[in-house]
């Protein structure tokens, strides 16, 4: 059956509209509710084995590569484990240590992005077990990695990334909750966290009904020429995407930075003119993330702030823009955070009238070095 984007303007809009369903297909038959642990079989590692790994280290580019930030910081928080994220592109060219205690995570949407394969058989020469996050069955790095997870995102035209992101997530956060389940993580939170995966495809169908809101906040960010995407641990790789994809489609400026890092740099060039989208969850650090929104609307930054429900912003409450996601676990908040973000990159980049499936000097997936 052929793959067109049907009533759709473009790709990218069918297929952000399509995640809730291919989020179902990636949960589908890996959660064990009653044990509260994820059902991995292609990893090819047996619960020992899963225990004897002392560090993950993930490997992508581009947006696969700030999806792997946000799995390792999944992997760190469930299991415990040190986990870091880096871009693939870089990894081969600096000798890396490759250890035989070490899981190493390739992910990749396309399984072809040269990068991402050079540094899996980097790995594979030095010894290392790597695993893939991938969506095309059959490609180079579903081929040439020791186990793995296929994302199951079904077919991804568009040049930026939005249903297989979301499933790369889903795929790190059952892999956390695995190797979290044969260490510390109880019963009990493996449960809340299963329920928690559970709830996403609804809660992602929620944040985009919220469509036509989000374009009018879309059309305004548009304007500007330069843009601050902010977000602090959990919410970093979050902002680092959403800065990423606008850049990607509205050829606007955005820049991600920690909000915590905002005061050591880029306060400076707050301004009227520079919009800022924050990211707020509502988790340990909403008091200090709500303190950092003050020091930007006092030099006159226009805010857009994607927050939960609960969060109280104050006397910023009807000064800025607020867009609310659902909430679920604080651990897997992050995935519904970004969803928002794309469809305001999608609406800025239609209302300049860009070509959104196929951005300039950008290819799907990149196959030569
Ligand atoms: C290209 C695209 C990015 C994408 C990256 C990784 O650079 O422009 O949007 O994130 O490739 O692609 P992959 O297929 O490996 O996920």
């Amino acid at each position: 059956e052929a793959y067109d984007a049907g009533d759709h303007e473009s790709f990218m809009h069918k297929e952000m509209l399509e995640q809730p369903a291919r989020a179902e297909a990636v949960l589908r038959g890996r959660l064990d509710d009653k044990f509260g642990t994820g059902h991995l079989g292609g990893l090819n590692l047996d619960a020992r084995e899963l225990r004897a790994i002392k560090r993950v280290k993930i490997l992508g580019c581009g947006s696969a590569y700030y999806v792997g930030q946000m799995g390792a910081s999944l992997i760190e928080e469930l299991a415990r484990i040190p986990a870091d994220a880096e871009a693939a592109s870089e990894f081969r060219y600096r000798n890396p240590i490759v250890e035989p205690d070490t899981l190493y995570v390739a992910v990749s949407q396309s399984g072809e992005t040269i990068d991402t394969l050079l540094a899996v058989q980097e790995i594979q020469r030095k010894g290392g077990f790597v695993i893939g996050l991938v969506n095309v069955v059959g490609s180079a790095i579903a081929r040439e990695v020791d186990g793995g997870i296929y994302l199951h995102a079904g077919p991804e035209v568009a040049v930026a990334s939005t249903k297989a992101l979301t499933n790369m997530y889903l795929a790190f956060a059952m892999l956390a909750v695995q190797l979290g389940r044969v260490r510390d993580l109880s019963i009990a939170d493996g449960r809340r966290l299963i329920a928690g995966l559970n709830a996403i495809p609804g809660q992602i169908d929620q944040v985009l009904a919220a469509e036509p809101e989000l374009a009018v906040v879309a059309k305004s960010l548009a304007e500007a020429e330069s843009l601050f995407f902010i977000g602090r641990v959990r919410g970093f790789p979050v902002a680092r995407e959403g800065a990423q994809k606008f850049k990607e489609i509205s050829y606007r400026h955005a820049e991600a930075y920690q909000t915590s890092e905002l005061k050591h740099g880029p306060l400076a060039l707050i301004s009227t003119a520079v919009p800022t989208v924050a990211i707020v969850p509502d988790d340990e650090l909403v008091e200090r993330n709500v303190a950092a929104l003050h020091e930007i609307a006092a030099r006159g930054g226009p805010l857009t702030v994607v927050t939960h429900a609960g969060v109280d912003l104050g006397d910023l409450a009807g000064k800025v823009e607020r867009i609310d996601v659902p909430k679920n676990e604080r651990e897997l908040d992050p995935i519904l955070l970004t969803i928002p973000l794309q469809v305001l990159a999608y609406h800025a980049a239609l209302s300049l009238g860009h070509d959104i499936d196929k951005p300039r000097n950008l290819a799907k997936s990149v196959t030569v070095e």
